[in-house]
């Protein structure tokens, strides 16, 4: 089944709460939720109080995607704001292992994102307890970016790398994706999008129609 993220980054965030019930009536399952520290990456977005608050009128997934330095130190306070899955950098982590075993312990659902330059190497050891890998097709840190083409050779080793290995993960890719450039992201083997500037650029039921409609195509009947 693919499934579309957007990423409340690019929302209008004084109508936070009304955008993401569109949203939900459009019948979109996973909110991808940005967390960047002014530290691991240069900007800064919001986070624990704006989770929680959004949490109670919401019963969407909540895929929180830290950017974030040295994340292991705000798991907990991440999954009592609401998190379903956090993922991480692994970039970002000196203990990749132990920071994946913690969200695991929690009972979330884990996954690891690897940058534009980042090799697959570094999941070989991890994979298997991964939920999910995020693929950045920018380099993270703002909405807004043009899509990296590398990216798509990345995607399409991740899935050979996963059947030979038989981890089964959720490959999301996250950055740039348009209603353009979108089924090149799901003929590479993607089968979660994230999309910001897509989706709440404009109308956002229409957009959501758009995205479903080329989901269509891939999904296996
Ligand atoms: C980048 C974020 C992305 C970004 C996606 O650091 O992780 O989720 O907001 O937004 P667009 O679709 O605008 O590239
Ligand atoms: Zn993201």
């Amino acid at each position: 089944m693919i499934k579309l993220a957007p990423s409340i980054l690019a929302a209008d965030f004084n109508m936070l709460g009304e955008q993401i019930g569109h949203l939900e009536n459009a019948g979109v399952k996973y909110l991808h939720i940005d967390v960047m520290d002014g530290n691991y990456v240069p900007s800064i977005s919001f986070g624990m109080p704006v989770i929680a608050s959004i949490r109670k009128n919401s019963k969407l997934i909540f895929d929180v995607h830290l950017m974030v330095q040295e994340p292991i130190r705000y798991l907990k306070a991440f999954k009592e704001a609401g998190a379903d899955i956090i993922t991480v950098h692994a970039e970002a982590c000196t203990h990749l292992h132990r920071t994946v075993s913690k969200i695991k312990e929690l009972g979330l659902k884990a996954g690891v994102s690897l940058n534009p330059a980042t090799p697959l190497d570094v999941l070989e050891y991890v994979l298997e307890d991964l939920d999910m890998v995020l693929i950045m097709s920018v380099n993270p840190g703002y909405g807004g970016q043009s899509f990296i083409p590398s990216t798509l050779q990345k995607i399409k080793d991740l899935k050979t790398m996963a059947h030979k290995s038989g981890a089964i993960i959720d490959i999301e890719v996250d950055g740039g994706i348009t209603i353009a450039n979108v089924d090149y992201v799901l003929e590479a083997g993607a089968n979660v999008i994230v999309s910001g500037t897509s989706v709440f650029v404009g109308d956002i039921n229409q957009n959501i129609v758009d995205f479903n409609r080329k989901f269509t195509k891939f999904e296996v009947v």
